[in-house]
């Protein structure tokens, strides 16, 4: 008697030895794929925290010290890209203070007071927050609709160190190009991550105002006094896309 069909494997089944090993070599290549897409700054999101080279504080500079963002990203304003500071922007300050600090070694080996062969090269700074190349990205464009840093990087007054705080993603771009209103605030408090509406006479000043004149919806005034293009301009594909 022929053993019960069941017991025997069909023929078609082969076919499964070809796909597992098809498998088993594809395996590497996913994994480092993986690895590569996982890891690369573009694709991380909200949280992504390198470790920097030198351990340097937001927190401590630009809160407890209260240096202006400015002092030391000055691009912001004039240029599309923010810029990390030159060596030197630190040792105006650390050729007096701290000058012997463990915590600044890379500091004075790149100003070319410490390891000769390390003299003069930048401190190799992480990317924290990074766009794809294909789309196009103006900080003084922001920066003169007085859209404040704290907005799109949350309160690095804050950080000890930085993180990505917002998502940086398509949607998250058109929901403030469809109605920026809200998000405006006057040009030289842009930096002001401590900022508030509340304080009248501040705001007054700022915008060369008195209490007493000052509009009633904010928002509404700026766009009209800093000119800002229309929602249908602001989220045209050619505007970040080009
Ligand atoms: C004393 C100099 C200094 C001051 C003041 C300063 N920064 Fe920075 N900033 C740096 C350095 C150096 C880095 C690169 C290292 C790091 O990420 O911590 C940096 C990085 C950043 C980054 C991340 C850049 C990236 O790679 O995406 C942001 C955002 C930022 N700063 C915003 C601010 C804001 C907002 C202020 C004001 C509240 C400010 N910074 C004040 C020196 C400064
Ligand atoms: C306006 C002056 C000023 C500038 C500019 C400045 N710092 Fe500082 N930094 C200080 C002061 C003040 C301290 C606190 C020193 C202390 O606690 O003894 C400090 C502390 C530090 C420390 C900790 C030192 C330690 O021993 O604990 C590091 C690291 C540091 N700064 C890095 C930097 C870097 C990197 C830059 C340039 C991007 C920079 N600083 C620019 C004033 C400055
Ligand atoms: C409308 C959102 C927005 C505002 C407002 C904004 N940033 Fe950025 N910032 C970004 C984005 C997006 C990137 C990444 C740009 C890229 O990869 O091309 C970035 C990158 C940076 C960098 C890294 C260098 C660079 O240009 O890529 C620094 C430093 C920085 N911002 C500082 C600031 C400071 C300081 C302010 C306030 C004066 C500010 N940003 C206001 C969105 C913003
Ligand atoms: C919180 C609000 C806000 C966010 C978030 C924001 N923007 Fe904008 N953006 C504006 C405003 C307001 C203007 C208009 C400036 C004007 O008309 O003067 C603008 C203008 C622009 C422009 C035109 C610049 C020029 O040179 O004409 C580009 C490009 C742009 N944004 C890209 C982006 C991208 C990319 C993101 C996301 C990574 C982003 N924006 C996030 C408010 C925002
Ligand atoms: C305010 C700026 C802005 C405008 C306007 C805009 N985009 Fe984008 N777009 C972005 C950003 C930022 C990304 C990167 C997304 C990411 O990294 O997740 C992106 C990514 C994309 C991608 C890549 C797919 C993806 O999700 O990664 C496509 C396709 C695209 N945009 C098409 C368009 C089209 C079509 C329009 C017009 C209807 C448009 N975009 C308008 C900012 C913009």
């Amino acid at each position: 008697m022929n053993q019960p069909s069941f017991f025997v494997f069909p023929r078609w089944a082969n076919r499964f030895t070809k796909i597992a090993l098809v498998c088993v070599l594809l395996l590497p290549v996913y994994v480092v794929a993986l690895l590569y897409y996982g890891a690369n700054a573009r694709t991380l999101n909200v949280g992504y925290q390198p470790v920097q080279p030198v351990a340097y504080s937001h927190a401590l500079h630009a809160g407890t010290l209260g240096i202006s963002c400015l002092y030391c990203h000055s691009d912001v304003a004039r240029a599309a890209f923010a810029a990390i500071p030159p060596t030197q922007t630190c040792m105006n300050c650390h050729q007096m203070i701290a000058p012997q600090s463990r915590s600044l070694q890379l500091v004075r080996d790149s100003y070319g007071t410490g390891n000769p062969k390390l003299a003069g090269l930048p401190i190799a700074w992480k990317k924290v927050n990074m766009l794809p190349d294909y789309v196009y990205f103006n900080h003084a464009a922001h920066v003169h609709a007085g859209i404040s840093c704290l907005v799109c990087h949350g309160h690095v007054n804050e950080m000890t160190q930085v993180y990505q705080a917002r998502p940086l993603n398509m949607a998250w771009c058109l929901s403030c190009h469809r109605h920026p209103e809200p998000y405006l605030r006057p040009r030289n408090e842009v930096t002001n991550l401590n900022w508030t509406p509340k304080n009248k006479p501040r705001l007054a000043q700022d915008l060369g105002l008195t209490v007493a004149t000052l509009p009633k919806n904010l928002g509404k005034y700026l766009m009209g006094r800093y000119h800002i293009a229309n929602a249908k301009i602001l989220t045209d594909c050619e505007t970040c896309h080009r």
